[in-house]
């Protein structure tokens, strides 16, 4: 949630920092706003709605400024609550991610001492603290160091004031990149802001102070200049633009093959049948675990379930996956014998983060599985392992969630082998099936005409059931979260035996189910499902292999089969399946009401 960006170099800022705005308005879209500091001082400029609202003033001398796109907690999204904040006078301007969740104490405190606030943000204590700072005499680093240790909560802040020539910013649970360039520096929540200009990074880590000014960043850490490594971003800025497609959402869906090519790329040995991660856990651990615990939320949490169903069934260990946010360490077993695995995109989930440092808490060893390069997960966890999609702007998860199975399934290989659980000619048949992913997803995605047009039979349907059983389950709610995000329709996945308990009142003929219906997700029996569902009138569509007889659904879309990972391709149709839908009903695709793609609060 909320974008930040930052630049002091020689260029105009107000275009660079805009530029970065645009680029990270995926983070939120209620408001956008920038602080832009010039020969007369701050010109401060902020707007509800997207950030294509926000116009960039023109302002003389201005090689220095912040700007910020929000995803509002704190405060409808309103010109007033955007920001920038300044405190009583417009001298300090501060942008802010993240909650800071003893701001109402703050708050009384500094009206008590004749501070009057404008908006009803948490982020308007920053400035008012800095301003009390600033006057007991602080530079603008020691103000803000004193600042945040009155705060709790999480939150990256960056500030500027009129009188100093830079930026100073922070972090505390919230993600901040520093970008290098030759004669700038860069600001921003997410490298996607600034890797037009620079691929040069710095992830920060909580607790770090950073100068940005004469073009170039140093990092403070307690009062004293610490050195920390300068990465290089893999990708370029034409991984994260629209390639010619309508929206990124469609663009990342059609990225899926070379996403999953890259996923697996020299992680398979089938020669020997192994999977090769690089991965090193202490000797006998996995052979000595009682069980895998998964977290995560949302998509990423239907992949922790596809993937737990993985596990049990190659590696022998009991394997759970639990929504990140009711994720409680208490009743579990032995500590020594638990693996958990934080499953998460951004690498920034609160609810995920929370859960992780929990599982530490508890002395679990833990393992993060993210896309996210420098993302606190990786920091959290005792080990990483990256799933290697490339940015996804969308906030709907599309190839994520291919890769995200994917990498896990290498994984449930590769925890299998180290436990004797899988011999190397199970192994080599899984992997086979592995390596044709990338081809069977090209296939759905040649059909993409065919579903474009099934779909106009269905794009005024009162609600939609998904329905699949075993690895087809996960599946299932996927594909309806993937339709109430960007249609905001009512879409619900159930497991295809439960719609006889329950739901099938819900069923009519303005009710088209949508079942995965391929081998090992015993077809047979989710096809009786679907049937009680047409009884009662309602359209069926199912996603098909040809390992059962399917001539009583009223459309059937076919993919290949590949064992356990078949699937994650029928997923493929109900991605454009969502999208054709939602796509007719005009709806806001990459930037779906409501919904930012990063989630940082619990
Ligand atoms: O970055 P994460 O994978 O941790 O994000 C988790 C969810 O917020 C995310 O999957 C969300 O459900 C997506 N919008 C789904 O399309």
């Amino acid at each position: 949630m909320c974008g930040i960006v930052g630049y002091v170099g020689d260029d105009t800022a107000g275009q660079i920092v805009h530029g970065g705005l645009e680029n990270l308005d995926y983070r939120g879209y209620d408001s956008a706003g920038m602080a832009l500091l010039g020969d007369d001082g701050l010109t401060i400029t902020k707007r509800e709605g997207e950030v294509s609202n926000l116009s960039v003033p023109t302002v003389t001398g201005a090689t220095c400024g912040i700007g910020h796109t929000r995803w509002s907690t704190h405060g409808p999204p309103t010109d007033t609550n955007a920001h920038p904040h300044t405190g009583m006078s417009d001298d300090i301007a501060v942008v802010h991610n993240g909650i800071i969740e003893n701001y109402e104490e703050l708050r009384a405190t500094l009206v008590a001492d004749g501070h009057e606030f404008t908006s009803e943000t948490d982020t308007e204590v920053v400035p008012h603290l800095l301003e009390r700072e600033l006057d007991d005499g602080r530079d603008l680093r020691a103000a803000l160091e004193s600042a945040v240790a009155k705060l709790e909560g999480s939150y990256a802040i960056a500030t500027v004031c009129a009188d100093t020539d830079r930026i100073v910013a922070t972090r505390h649970e919230s993600p901040l990149v520093v970008g290098h360039d030759d004669d700038a520096a860069f600001l921003a929540s997410d490298v996607t802001a600034f890797v037009e200009h620079t691929r040069d990074v710095t992830y920060l880590e909580d607790g770090d102070i950073v100068t940005l000014a004469d073009g170039d960043a140093t990092v403070y850490r307690d009062g004293e200049v610490v050195d920390r490594p300068i990465d290089t971003v893999e990708w370029d800025a034409t991984a994260a633009e629209k390639g010619g497609y309508d929206h990124y959402m469609l663009k990342e869906i059609h990225e899926q093959p070379t996403a999953l090519r890259q996923a697996l790329s020299g992680r398979i040995d089938l020669d020997r049948g192994t999977a090769d991660l690089d991965l090193t856990f202490p000797a006998g651990f996995l052979d000595s675990l009682d069980e895998i615990q998964f977290v995560a939320c949302g998509t990423s949490f239907y992949a922790a379930e596809y993937a737990a169903q993985l596990i049990e069934s190659f590696a022998d260990v009991r394997a759970t996956a639990e929504l990140a946010s009711e994720y409680t360490v208490d009743g579990g077993g032995d500590p020594r014998r638990t693996l958990t695995v934080a499953v998460t995109q951004s690498g920034e989930t609160a609810d995920t983060l929370g859960a992780l440092r929990r599982a530490n808490g508890g002395g679990i060893r833990t393992l993060a599985v993210t896309n996210t390069l420098g993302s606190t997960v990786t920091r959290d966890a005792d080990d990483s392992l990256f799933i290697r999609a490339g940015p996804e702007i969308g906030v709907a998860a599309t190839k994520t969630f291919a890769s995200q199975v994917t990498t896990l399934a290498l994984l449930s290989v590769f925890v299998a082998q180290e436990r004797n659980a899988l011999s190397a000619a199970d192994a080599r048949d899984v992997l086979t099936d592995l390596r044709g992913l990338p081809g069977a997803v090209q296939q759905v995605l040649d059909d993409a005409g065919d579903v474009r047009e099934a779909a106009t039979a269905f794009v005024d349907a009162s609600a939609y059931f998904f329905v699949g059983r075993a690895h087809g389950y996960p599946v299932a709610l996927e594909g309806a979260l993937k339709l109430k995000e960007i249609a905001y329709d009512h879409a619900e996945g159930f497991a295809a035996g439960e719609l006889k308990h329950g739901p099938l009142a819900l069923v009519t003929e303005d009710t088209p189910i949508l079942a995965v219906l391929t081998e090992g997700t015993r077809p047979e029996e989710t096809l009786n499902n679907v049937a009680e569902a047409q009884t009662r009138g309602a359209p069926a569509i199912g996603i098909v292999d040809g390992s059962v007889e399917t001539n009583s659904l009223d459309t059937a879309f076919s993919v290949p089969s590949l064992g356990p990972v078949t699937p994650l391709v029928a997923n493929v149709y109900f991605q454009l399946f969502a999208y054709a839908i939602a796509k007719q009903q005009g709806r806001s695709i990459d930037k779906p009401r409501n919904l930012a793609k990063s989630v940082t609060v619990e």
